[in-house]
């Protein structure tokens, strides 16, 4: 898969599973003059995630890859990527694990974000169980996806203070609003260090 693209847009493809709201951002990131980022691609394991109806409005090449069979779906997601010459991949609320063998094979860097401040709280449920825990702070981290969930290389975080009466609704939107503006950014931080 191609990795040098010369003066070319780095070709993007944003995998998710439901809202959206990060493939927004960066897709409105992408538009703006100098960006260097193509989203070319949006796959969904999802037929009903909403996000799909931006990507289709947007006239983006879009693929819903059924996932109930995890090795066939990551071999067609592998055919579509060569196809479309992707550079990287973004996940953005894309909730299925990618296997080793996919990281392996996929031989293009892979971006995540995650609403934590990792290395803490890698998983699900990470507002329920930073407020169950009583933290001064939580945050969210873009990182690059290795074989161990949320643990690749961190590219960038933003720290947030929580506030005594968030619940994990207010935690979530406040942190989703800075996810939106940082995706964009770590996304960019990283072609300009790689392509
Ligand atoms: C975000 O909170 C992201 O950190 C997590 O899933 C959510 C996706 O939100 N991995 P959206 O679909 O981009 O709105």
């Amino acid at each position: 898969m191609e990795k040098s693209t010369g003066n070319k847009k780095v070709k993007v493809a944003v995998f998710i599973s439901g809202r959206g709201t990060n493939l927004r951002s960066i897709y409105n990131f992408s538009k703006k003059r100098n960006s260097k980022i193509n989203i070319k691609l949006v796959i969904s394991n999802k037929k009903d995630a909403q996000g799909l109806i931006f990507s289709k409005k947007k006239k983006i090449i879009t693929k819903i890859i059924n996932y109930n069979k995890k090795i066939q779906a990551e071999k067609k997601i592998l055919k579509i990527l060569k196809l479309n010459k992707i550079n990287i991949i973004c996940l953005a609320g894309f909730m299925k694990i990618l296997s080793e063998n996919f990281i392996n094979k996929c031989n293009i860097k892979i971006l995540n974000i995650h609403p934590s401040l990792l290395p803490r709280y890698k998983g699900l449920n990470t507002h329920y169980r930073v407020l169950k825990n009583k933290e001064i702070f939580s945050g969210c981290t873009v990182h690059i996806v290795n074989k161990k969930l949320d643990s690749g290389k961190i590219l960038f975080q933003k720290k947030l203070k929580i506030n005594k009466n968030d619940t994990i609704k207010s935690l979530e939107k406040r942190i989703l609003k800075i996810e939106n503006k940082i995706y964009p950014l770590a996304l960019m931080k990283f072609i300009r260090s790689n392509f």
